[in-house]
């Protein structure tokens, strides 16, 4: 660094880090998740045709970066700012400067700093890229929600000074894709990608095959793709529902090697890993579809059209081996992610148990039963796996009948399997039905889309503490994260994907990216709109759920109707009539659960400081 500028900006910065006033609340700054400290100026930054995009050369990372940032601000501007090399410049001045010379280890890899010069200069600050990239997307929640409703261009904006120190909290935070049930254009797959990076999350689970399709082209087996990629029809509602109704429609299609390629670069540019899941040994039908030679019994087998766990499986002997390698070997290829996800859970051992090939293979390996046999098989796949540098994850029944020395576990059913594998010392990625599954409810069931269950509203999705209370620090180091996964059963286009994960994902990221100490719902409830405007602009649909009061009726012990009115609005008063007219704050308040006896309906309207929020909500009292 020659240029006689640089001194003078580190200067000016640190002298105004050391001035800069106490810590001021994040409601005005928005940013989710929230970071570890931001300290507004009370200043603003103009942007304007004279601004330009600095970056620290050589470093070809961010002038690309620069460019995405100046593609941004033009996208609502008449001006597009000048992206230059540090090394070819004068002065700075209304200028935003990226570079990665912190030099402080205490940041980290993910770690930014965002700092000003006498209210001049916006630098964003790392020690490699991907603090830089995360520096950048805290950034452009600074604008203002007029520059993403904006419908026509603007010659300035003006931007707030803010200082902020952050870094992320967990190593792993990671969103979930069910691509089998439904799949998705690349382009929606590439917004999803957006709305991680958005969020400072940094792994895709790209759940790839399922026993209702498969969705990756493999060029040693075409049958999975021609075959395999297809279902006859798809079951109408829910699975529940009798008499089970199907469309009678084709469904299928899948993502092809290029378009995997494209997927994987475009979440690279944004620091993102791409974990593929190749699902075994259950989970397979659309595969022994293709090649029923790989089950059992021999088939024939039809790719599923409706939804649950079934009872054929890959058949344990020789063969199955060769075609997994041979999938895994294209599948490595295209990921360069260390991790490789072989699935593992809900496999049924009942073909197992009737086949002659496995039960050899449980007598000659000498092995118990067909727990053990299981974890022979994922054993034998991360072997495979370890040779070609690549390392396993799977659900937590990979823990069933032992597991493999360096697989990391994927603890679904609850905690306890993240726990165990902890205590064995194996790390654990933490996905809990409880708070991580995205394809649960999040608002009352009534009035909601149709989803498969459950009732995970975004206040608990919030709420979540990924490091189970049961382990000891040395264990918890174990505990690399977590990750919402997104099964989409009943998600058959990207609308019904976005409104399942917005503003879910939004309350994770803080949960896995924030200190503790920091998480605050009431903030982060505050913090909330200014995201609902930004997925509005942006064409997203998205839950309101979380305006919603959420009406529970029971029964007591000695038969009265018993209504209980609820809400996650910290705060909030809750004013009802019994009757289908619209509450007012002169209307009943609710205190607590009462018998509505005769009444029909009930209306329920939520105020908070005096205005009212949300929609009115009218229930029948008839059932
Ligand atoms: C799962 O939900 N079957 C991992
Ligand atoms: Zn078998």
């Amino acid at each position: 660094m020659k240029n006689p500028v640089y001194p003078l900006v580190l200067l000016v910065t640190t002298l105004f880090l050391l001035a800069s006033c106490k810590e001021n609340t994040f409601q005005q700054l928005n940013i989710i998740p929230k970071p570890h400290s931001a300290y507004a100026t009370h200043k603003n930054i103009t942007l304007d045709k004279n601004s330009r995009i600095i970056y620290e050369d050589p470093n070809p990372a961010l002038r690309l970066m620069g460019e995405e940032l100046a593609a941004f601000i033009h996208s609502k501007s008449d001006f597009r700012p000048e992206v230059v090399p540090y090394s070819l410049i004068q002065s700075l001045e209304n200028d935003i400067f990226l570079a990665t010379n912190l030099n402080d280890s205490s940041f980290g890899n993910d770690g930014y700093r965002i700092s000003n010069s006498g209210g001049k200069i916006i630098s964003i600050q790392a020690n490699g890229g991907q603090g830089v990239f995360y520096g950048i997307q805290s950034f452009y929640q600074l604008f203002p929600i007029e520059f993403y409703q904006a419908t026509e261009s603007k010659s300035s904006w003006e931007v707030p000074i803010v200082n902020i120190s952050d870094k992320s909290r967990f190593a792993y935070r990671g969103m979930h894709l069910d691509v089998g049930r439904h799949l998705f254009p690349v382009e929606f797959i590439k917004q999803y990608i957006d709305l991680m990076a958005l969020y400072k999350y940094n792994y895709f689970h790209w759940h790839l095959t399922e026993d209702q399709g498969w969705r990756i082209e493999i060029k040693a087996y075409p049958n999975l793709t021609k075959t395999g990629a297809w279902r006859s029809e798809t079951i109408m509602g829910h699975q529940s529902e009798r008499p089970k109704k199907f469309d009678g429609k084709p469904y299928g299609g899948f993502y092809t090697q290029d378009e995997v390629r494209e997927i994987v670069d475009y979440a690279a540019s944004r620091y993102i890993t791409v974990i593929p899941e190749i699902e075994m040994p259950g989970h397979s039908s659309a595969a022994l579809a293709a090649y029923p030679e790989l089950g059992c019994s021999g088939g024939p087998y039809q790719v599923q059209t409706q939804w649950g766990v079934f009872d054929e499986i890959y058949c344990t002997k020789e063969s199955t081996f060769t075609f997994l390698e041979a999938v895994l070997t294209e599948v490595m290829a295209l990921f360069p992610g260390k991790y490789i996800h072989i699935g593992g859970d809900e496999a049924p051992k009942k073909s197992w148990k009737n086949c002659p090939h496995c039960q050899e293979t449980i007598r000659e390996e000498g092995l118990e039963n067909e727990a053990e046999l299981q974890s022979w098989f994922i054993t034998r796949i991360a072997d495979f796996l370890q040779k070609n540098d690549r390392q396993l994850i799977g659900w937590d029944e990979i823990l069933e009948g032992g597991l493999p020395s360096d697989a990391t576990v994927m603890s679904w059913r609850g905690t306890e399997g993240g726990i165990a594998a902890a205590q064995m010392g194996h790390d654990v990625i933490m996905t809990p039905g409880s708070h991580c599954y995205f394809d649960h409810y999040q608002g009352n069931s009534e009035t909601e889309p149709l989803a498969i269950g459950g009732y995970t509203p975004v206040s608990k999705v919030y709420a979540y503490e990924a490091i189970p209370a049961e382990l000891n620090q040395q264990e918890a180091r174990h505990i690399l994260g977590a990750q919402a996964n997104v099964w989409t059963e009943y998600l058959r286009n990207p609308d019904a994907v976005t409104y399942m994960i917005l503003p879910r994902m939004a309350a994770l990221s803080e949960a896995l990216w924030s200190p503790p100490e920091k998480k605050d719902w009431k903030s982060f409830y505050d913090r909330l709109p200014a995201h609902f405007s930004r997925y509005e602009a942006l064409g997203l649909k998205y839950s309101r759920a979380v305006d919603q009061a959420k009406i529970q009726i029971t029964q007591s012990e000695t038969g009265e109707k018993i209504l209980e009115i609820s809400s996650e609005i910290p705060e909030v008063s809750i004013y009802y009539t019994l009757n289908p007219s619209i509450p007012g704050q002169s209307s009943q308040l609710y205190q607590q659960a009462f018998d509505p006896k005769k009444a029909e309906s009930i209306s329920i309207q939520l105020f908070k400081n005096e205005k009212p929020v949300g929609d009115p909500q009218i229930h029948s009292l008839n059932y």
